[in-house]
């Protein structure tokens, strides 16, 4: 039997000027298959201008939140638990690392579609939201309601904890089931880039 009749090309695509097909999807880094993984830290070379292997490694081992356009990375963030030392407690958070819009697709919604991805992780999830922001991504932050954090930061060292003074201002958190004194102490866990 003859293979079914292949119709003959059109001359004008009907799909031209079909808008572009955007999703969102969420998951954890042991399912992302090594083509997305390589595809996150390409956005993240463009985005920050390289990373680091320490800096990229800080964003796996939790949960991503994609945006696809035809098929094509353009935004990325994912959220990995750290515990934050505050008011004697040991805070599970809920952390957010590589927030990235490709630099041709922004102020159109995409990074509050991540961030929105990564909040309801949060929400469900931990204690409370935490990241450090670059100056741009505080004003989206704060668009969405993270507050910054007012009082000294530091960090849980091999050597003990350090003052990280130079990143007093720079981070924000979402408040969610533990009440907070944003003027008091924060104090993150130790890893080996980017302590915030
Ligand atoms: C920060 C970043 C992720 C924002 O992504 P985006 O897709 O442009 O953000 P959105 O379009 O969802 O912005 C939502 C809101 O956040 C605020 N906002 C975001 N970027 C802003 C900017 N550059 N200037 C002023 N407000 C901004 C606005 O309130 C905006 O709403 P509006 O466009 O209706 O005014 C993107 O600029 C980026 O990738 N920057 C480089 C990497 C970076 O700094 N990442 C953050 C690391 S902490």
């Amino acid at each position: 039997m003859s293979a079914p009749a292949v119709p003959a090309a059109r001359a004008s695509c009907p799909f031209e000027t079909m808008p572009s097909v955007t999703e969102l999807r969420t998951a954890h880094t042991a399912d992302l298959g090594a083509s997305t993984t390589s595809a996150i830290r390409d956005l993240m070379n463009a985005v920050f201008d390289g990373v680091s292997d320490d800096t990229f490694d800080n964003t796996l081992g939790g949960l991503h939140a994609l945006l696809f356009e035809d098929g094509e990375l353009i935004a990325h963030g994912s959220v990995v638990q750290r515990r934050l030392l505050h008011g004697g407690r040991a805070l599970r958070t809920g952390y957010v690392e590589g927030v990235a819009v490709h630099a041709g697709h922004r102020r159109q919604g995409h990074g509050g579609t991540v961030m929105a991805g990564l909040e309801r992780i949060i929400q469900s999830a931990y204690h409370l939201g935490a990241l450090g922001a670059s100056p741009e991504g505080a004003l989206l932050y704060t668009a969405r309601g993270w507050q910054q954090w007012q009082g000294p930061t530091s960090a849980m060292t091999p050597d003990g904890i350090k003052r990280t003074a130079d990143l007093d201002g720079a981070v924000y958190v979402l408040p969610v089931s533990v009440p907070l004194d944003l003027t008091g102490d924060l104090t993150c866990d130790y890893r080996p880039a980017a302590l915030w």
